[in-house]
């Protein structure tokens, strides 16, 4: 197989497994690429990607940027924060005058769940989904899954836990539905209020104790507390959340065997997880954030209909 089933990536729920392995088996060849001395190739020359961001970012927004100029696309970028959004322009009035302007792409992370749907019923452009709301984030997904991968060697039959806020987490919702389709055990803990009762229908396991949880798996992936997404107190204070779901180096040493770290970023240091543990040899924070550009690479090369 060399196509995805599908003309955007809106969610990782609209992706096959197959999809899901074309695009992993995809970016080993650009992870390859962007280790060169020459990092660039020719794959999207003449495509023009607009990169659309009414909501804060750091690691995608650049990640996308850096995979988009190694392909050679032509880029323009979009802040809501500097447009003129703030003047009360609709998100279609924005982006058909970007559309105008003859865009092939449009990246676009946005605070409201199904912005990204909306828009590929919209206009032309092949849609990629950086965020939406508490919905989905597929390249955040793809990238875990690519690091899982690359550090164990297969993700069939792993154990993952995803620890923490999933009440507001795009990155826990997409991550379960890409590491159940391919293969891996699925287990979510934290506090009763912040997992959607939902969730076990999901086919994914829910632990409320951060230990047990952590001597289950064979990967933890520490989640941020969301509190801008957050109308309601969900626990009685940081302090009691950190004592019960944060994760600590003193924990860490104690369980029966090393297990691998991740976290999506931003971190909360000393809130779901101590620096000693984010920078610690079983921590592949970093290796995420790197895997990121060759994921998005070949995230891009594939719907851009260039392979
Ligand atoms: N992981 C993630 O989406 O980070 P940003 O919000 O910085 O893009």
């Amino acid at each position: 197989m060399s196509k995805l089933s599908t003309k955007h990536l809106l969610g990782i729920k609209e992706l096959t497994a197959d999809d899901i392995h074309l695009i992993l088996s995809t970016a080993e060849s650009f992870k390859e690429v962007i280790n060169r001395p020459i990092k660039k190739v020719p794959s999207l020359r003449d495509i023009t990607i607009a990169n659309l961001f009414f909501e804060n970012s750091t690691r995608t927004k650049l990640s996308f940027e850096l995979a988009e100029k190694r392909l050679s696309a032509d880029v323009v970028n979009f802040s809501s924060s500097s447009s003129s959004v703030k003047k009360g322009e609709t998100l279609i009035d924005t982006v058909n005058n970007i559309l105008a302007m003859k865009v092939d792409m449009v990246v676009m992370r946005h605070p409201n769940p199904g912005a990204a749907v909306f828009l590929s019923k919209h206009i032309d452009a092949k849609i990629i989904n950086a965020g939406d709301g508490a919905h989905e984030h597929p390249t955040q997904a793809l990238l875990d899954a690519f690091s899982i991968k690359e550090k164990l060697g297969s993700i069939r039959g792993k154990k993952i836990v995803i620890v923490g806020d999933v009440l507001h987490s795009r990155v826990a919702l997409s991550n379960i539905f890409c590491l159940l389709k391919l293969g891996a055990e699925v287990m979510v803990c934290g506090p009763t209020t912040l997992i959607p009762k939902y969730i076990s229908s999901l086919g994914v396991k829910v632990e409320h104790n951060l230990r047990k949880a952590l001597e289950w798996c064979d990967v933890a992936n520490m989640l941020r507390i969301q509190l801008e997404r957050q109308e309601i107190k969900y626990f009685p204070s940081i302090r009691e959340y950190t004592m019960l779901f944060g994760l600590n180096k003193q924990l860490l040493d104690s369980l029966s065997k090393k297990i691998v770290i991740m976290h999506p970023g931003p971190i909360n240091r000393g809130v779901e997880i101590t620096s000693d543990v984010a920078d610690s040899d079983q921590s592949i924070i970093l290796e995420q954030v790197e895997n990121g550009v060759a994921v998005r690479m070949a995230v891009l090369f594939l719907l851009a209909g260039r392979a």
